[in-house]
């Protein structure tokens, strides 16, 4: 048996734990060989392949980013490279030459719409999720977000001190482009004050109260911010400014814009961190290690089992699997009615906004 692997999509802590698991089982239960591709489907476009022996894949459960390397614009439907040209015909028949008999692509949500596209051409391919956002559809988790969640408290925590010390309004901005799990996990860990996310668009109004309040009341107000968050008056998040300008620079940019709003409307100084990729780098919390390692090992099960076709899952804490179709190009939001939602109001937070 020949299995081929790729990352693909932004770096994620727990990356490697797949790899390793993916190649080590697929090995040891059925001697397969396992071929990884550079930089995601970039390494099918340019046939750019490397063998993996089973020393490649030891002593790397514990690091971050991706040894294989990853390209988050690495599309075959529509080439960078050579104007956006569809180069999926020349990346399957590579797969054919090489004798694949499957392929494991870890990724998002776009490379698993990807995937998607390139089963209806042939290609036998088992997804596996990841992303920090933990905005996977269909799975509860995703490795790579209890990392980033956990360096997000950290940074909570150390602006609690320091946000006292000076009576300030802290403002720390997470990732989270299109969902919120990463800013309301941490403030609810790290004990914020105001949380802010995309699902709940805030007022700034109501922000400035509940600073003034806290200001009466405790002197300091730590703020969480996930970098999609919107208000209720406009029409794109900041993130989305920034991605849709001509030249796109990663400036972060939503905490800042509220610090600029709260100026001169509250009497604290006010101070923004932006946390940025300090989220996604290094070595993965055990959980995520954990996750990955059992990740990678059902999608080489369902590699034995000849289940193509759909990305590994965990749902009420068991492993499953679900159609790629399932979950190409959607969006886990947080509901409203979650129960981490519910914890923040029991404890008296506030998400900027009258609800
Ligand atoms: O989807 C993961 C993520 O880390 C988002 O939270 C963030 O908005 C984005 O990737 C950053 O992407 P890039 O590294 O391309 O700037």
């Amino acid at each position: 048996m020949k299995i081929g692997v790729l990352t693909g999509g932004g770096d994620c802590p727990g990356l490697n734990a797949v790899i390793r698991a993916v190649a080590k089982s697929l090995m040891l239960h059925c001697d397969a060989e396992v071929i990884g591709f550079r930089e995601g489907f970039l390494g099918l476009i340019e046939r750019n392949a490397v063998s993996l022996s089973y020393k490649d894949v030891s002593g790397i459960l514990a690091q971050g980013g991706t040894i294989l390397g990853t390209h988050n614009r690495a599309n075959p439907l529509s080439y960078f490279g050579r104007d956006g040209a569809d180069v999926s015909d020349e990346v399957v028949a590579y797969y054919n030459e090489l004798g694949l008999d499957g392929l494991v692509v870890i990724g998002g949500d776009g490379t698993m719409s990807i995937s998607h596209e390139m089963e209806k051409k042939g290609m036998r391919i088992v997804g596996v999720p990841k992303t920090i956002d933990n905005d996977l559809m269909a799975t509860d988790r995703t490795f790579g977000f209890d990392t980033a969640v956990s360096i997000a408290t950290e940074a909570v925590d150390r602006l609690q001190t320091t946000g006292q010390s000076h009576r300030r309004v802290m403002i720390l901005e997470t990732m989270g482009r299109y969902a919120g799990w990463i800013a309301l996990e941490s403030a609810l860990a790290g004990g914020g004050d105001i949380v802010l996310i995309p699902e709940i668009p805030y007022d700034i109004d109501e922000i400035v109260r509940v600073c003034d309040e806290r200001e009466d009341r405790q002197s300091f107000t730590i703020i969480v911010v996930a970098e999609g968050a919107k208000p209720q008056s406009g029409k794109m998040t900041v993130r989305e400014t920034i991605d849709d300008s001509p030249d796109p620079i990663r400036l972060g940019g939503v905490g800042n814009v509220i610090q600029a709003q709260l100026k001169g409307r509250i009497d604290s100084e006010v101070r923004t961190t932006i946390l940025g990729h300090v989220q996604r780098g290094g070595t993965p919390t055990p959980a995520d290690r954990i996750l990955a390692t059992q990740y990678g090992a059902h999608a080489s099960e369902l590699i034995r089992r000849g289940e193509f076709g759909r990305m590994v899952a965990r749902q009420d804490g068991k492993l499953t699997s679900v159609p790629l179709s399932e979950v190409a190009n959607m969006v886990k939001t947080v509901p409203l009615d979650s129960p981490l939602i519910k914890a923040c109001h029991a404890v008296g937070m506030s998400f900027g906004a009258k609800l």
